[in-house]
């Protein structure tokens, strides 16, 4: 059976190990919590105890990001891995969604932020879930690949601060994934693995609607404060992500998601990083 608040569905999902599994129960609970928004009988949102780090299956192994081995993006070989790493960022995703849910569940917000972190847990096990497909059908499977073990130090680092976790997480990390999809939608494109790139799409699609919520919740949170946002986004980055931001940036996509040049330009390396 389900949990009966929204907390407890996050906890219930982060606690899921198997990435299969993990996704269909995410997949289940924002179906079931949508399905209430609508019948106008909302699921309370309650408070409960998310696990410092979600359960992760036995394999894949998880190294430290320089001990992972580097193939050529243009190789099949290469193509797995880069599959291979999408999968690992998507399920991770999937757990960094309901846990900024779990985890925050008691700071009063209006419900859309939880619609909204709802809706992108929801995509992230979609996406997870197109990406295992493509391993498959290239005769490879989530988990027969090493991956990097520092993922979840980012919500570690700011499991004590909401808006520390939106800098950090949608308008940083998340907005990196616009910087980069399309140069790997060109290597698949390039391979003629259409399955992959049609993947790559949806997920391209959709990332840019999860920057926003970010960038939506940061801001609102600067409003009830009383605080400049550009200023704070740049003391938290600072505080809470380890080293500049690399260019180049897809100025377009990240205008789009309501992330303005003045957000990370200070904030990347290189001559322009001065100012
Ligand atoms: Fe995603
Ligand atoms: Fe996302």
């Amino acid at each position: 059976m389900t949990g009966t608040t929204l907390t407890q569905m996050a906890v219930e999902v982060l606690t899921t190990a198997d990435g299969r599994e993990k996704t269909a129960l995410s997949r289940r609970h924002a179906a079931a919590w949508f399905a209430a928004r609508e019948a106008g009988h909302d699921i309370p949102v309650g408070t409960a105890t998310p696990p410092l780090r979600p359960a992760r299956p036995e394999r894949p192994e998880l190294l430290d990001p320089r001990d992972v081995p580097r193939r050529r993006p243009g190789s099949p070989q290469g193509r797995l891995a880069i599959l291979h790493a999408v999968a690992h960022i998507e399920l991770n995703a999937v757990d960094l969604h309901w846990d900024i849910i779990a985890r925050f569940g008691h700071v009063p917000m209006p419900i859309g932020f939880h619609d909204d972190w709802v809706k992108s847990a929801d995509e992230e096990s979609k996406h997870f879930n197109l990406i295992c497909d493509c391993l498959e059908a290239n005769g490879s499977h989530y988990g027969a690949l090493p991956a990097h073990a520092g993922m979840w130090r980012a919500a570690e680092d700011t499991a004590q601060d909401l808006m520390g976790r939106l800098a950090v997480v949608p308008m940083v990390l998340e907005a990196r994934g616009l910087d980069v999809t399309p140069g790997m939608i060109g290597i698949f494109d390039k391979a003629g693995d259409t399955r992959a790139v049609e993947a790559m799409k949806v997920i391209y699609a959709e990332e840019v609607h999860h920057v926003a919520y970010g960038s939506k919740w940061f801001h609102f949170l600067c409003g009830r404060h009383d605080l400049d946002p550009k200023e704070v986004f740049h003391d938290l980055v600072r505080r809470y992500f380890h080293g500049p931001l690399k260019p180049p940036f897809n100025e377009e996509k990240r205008a789009e998601a309501g992330l303005p040049p003045d957000f990370y330009w200070p904030l990347a390396d290189g001559p322009a990083a001065e100012s």
